[in-house]
C-alpha cells in the first residue's frame, strides 16, 4: 500500500500551545519507521512538520465569534490541497495534527478526491469525546477546533474567501455520512444540531450498554460496506488515564484497547482511505506525554493494518 503522510504542527484552532509539537513527538517515537518496516507500507513523507508560520495574517480579529479565523482558514485550505493531492493518486493519507480544526482540511481534501476518482461520497468516523459540530453562533468558546464538522457538513458556511469561503460543495459531506464514537461532552447547541439532523452517534453510554464490538458493528452497518471511510481520531476520545496529554480531557472515556479495537475494525473493512490523529499535546501533563504519544502511535498502527496475530 502507498501511504502519504502530512505532518501539521498547528495549534491555532484552540488556545493551548504544544499541540503543534505532536507530529515531531510521534515521528521521534518511531511511528513512520514502524509503518515502513513493520507494516510494509510504502510511505511518502516530505520530512517536514509544517507549522505554516508564513500563513499568520497581519491582523486576525474574531469574526462571527471565531478566534483566529483567517489563520485557521488559510492553514486548513493548504492542508486540504496537500491531502487532496495524495488521495487523488490513490494513496491512503495519514495526517498527524495538530488540533482538530485541521480536519476541515483533511476531510475536505479526501471528500473532493474520492468524488473525482470514484464518483462517490465517502463516510467519516469521528472518534472523540466531543462532537466538534458547533457553528460559530452556537460555540461558547469561539475555538474553531470545536467547529470542523459544522463546516464540513455545510451546517456552517461563510462567503468570505479568507474565512472558509474557499470551501465548496465538492469539499463537503452529508450529515448522514458521519458517525460519532466515544462522545461524552456535548454542548447544548450541539445536542440540538445532532437531534435535528438525525446524526448517528454512539456515546460512551452506548458503549457501556452494548460493548464496543456491537457498537462497531452498528457504526459500520450504518455506513454500509464498500463505502470509503475517513477516520478522524481525536486522542481525547481515550480516557485521560491513557491519554492525559491533550487540551480538553474528559474523564470516563475509551480504554486503550477500545481505541485500538475501533481502529482495527476500520482496518478490517479494507475501506479506509484516510486517518487523522489529532489533539496530542506533549507539553500538557509531561508525565503522561510519553503514554499519550504511545497511545497515538498504537491507534495509527492498528488503523493501518497491524493485526494482533
Ligand atoms: N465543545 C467545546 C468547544 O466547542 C470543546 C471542543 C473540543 N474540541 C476538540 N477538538 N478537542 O469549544
Ligand atoms: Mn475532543
Ligand atoms: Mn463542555
Ligand atoms: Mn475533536
Amino acid at each position: 500500500h502507498d501511504l502519504g503522510v502530512v505532518a501539521v504542527g498547528f495549534s491555532g484552532g484552540q488556545p493551548k500551545a504544544g499541540v503543534d509539537a505532536a507530529p515531531m513527538a510521534l515521528i521521534e517515537a518511531g511511528l513512520i519507521k514502524q509503518l515502513e518496516e513493520d507494516l510494509d507500507l510504502n510511505v511518502s513523507y516530505d520530512g517536514q512538520v509544517h507549522n505554516y508560520a508564513e500563513k499568520i495574517p497581519a491582523e486576525d480579529p474574531p469574526y462571527r465569534n471565531m478566534k483566529q479565523p483567517r489563520f485557521v482558514s488559510a492553514v486548513t485550505q493548504e492542508v486540504s490541497e496537500q491531502v487532496y493531492s495524495h488521495a487523488k493518486e490513490g494513496k491512503l493519507v495519514l495526517t498527524l495534527g495538530g488540533d482538530h480544526s485541521i480536519a476541515i482540511g483533511t476531510v475536505s481534501g479526501t471528500a473532493r478526491a474520492i468524488r473525482e476518482r470514484l464518483g462517490r461520497e465517502m463516510a467519516v468516523i469521528w472518534v472523540d469525546a466531543h462532537a466538534d459540530i458547533n457553528t460559530p453562533e452556537t460555540s461558547d468558546s469561539g475555538n474553531i477546533h470545536g467547529m470542523p464538522v459544522a463546516f464540513l457538513t455545510g451546517l456552517a458556511t461563510e462567503e468570505r474567501e479568507d474565512i472558509f469561503g474557499w470551501m465548496k460543495d465538492h469539499h463537503r459531506i452529508s450529515t448522514k455520512k458521519i458517525v460519532y464514537i466515544g462522545l461524552r461532552d456535548i454542548d447544548r447547541g450541539e445536542k440540538k444540531i445532532l437531534r435535528d439532523h438525525g446524526i448517528k452517534a454512539f456515546s460512551m453510554h452506548d458503549i457501556d450498554r452494548h460493548g464496543i464490538g456491537k457498537v462497531m458493528d452498528m457504526a459500520l452497518g450504518w455506513i454500509g460496506s464498500d463505502t470509503p471511510i475517513h477516520l478522524s481520531f481525536d486522542v481525547d476520545a481515550l480516557d485521560p488515564m491513557w491519554a492525559p496529554s491533550t487540551g480538553t480531557p474528559v474523564r470516563g472515556g475509551l480504554t486503550l484497547r477500545e481505541g485500538d479495537f475501533i481502529a482495527e475494525c476500520v482496518a478490517e473493512t479494507g475501506s479506509l482511505i484516510a486517518l487523522d490523529l489529532v489533539e496530542v499535546n506533549p507539553s500538557l501533563d509531561e508525565h503522561g506525554a510519553s503514554d499519550t504519544v504511545r497511545a497515538g502511535c498504537s491507534i495509527v498502527r492498528c488503523a493501518l493494518g497491524d493485526t494482533l496475530l
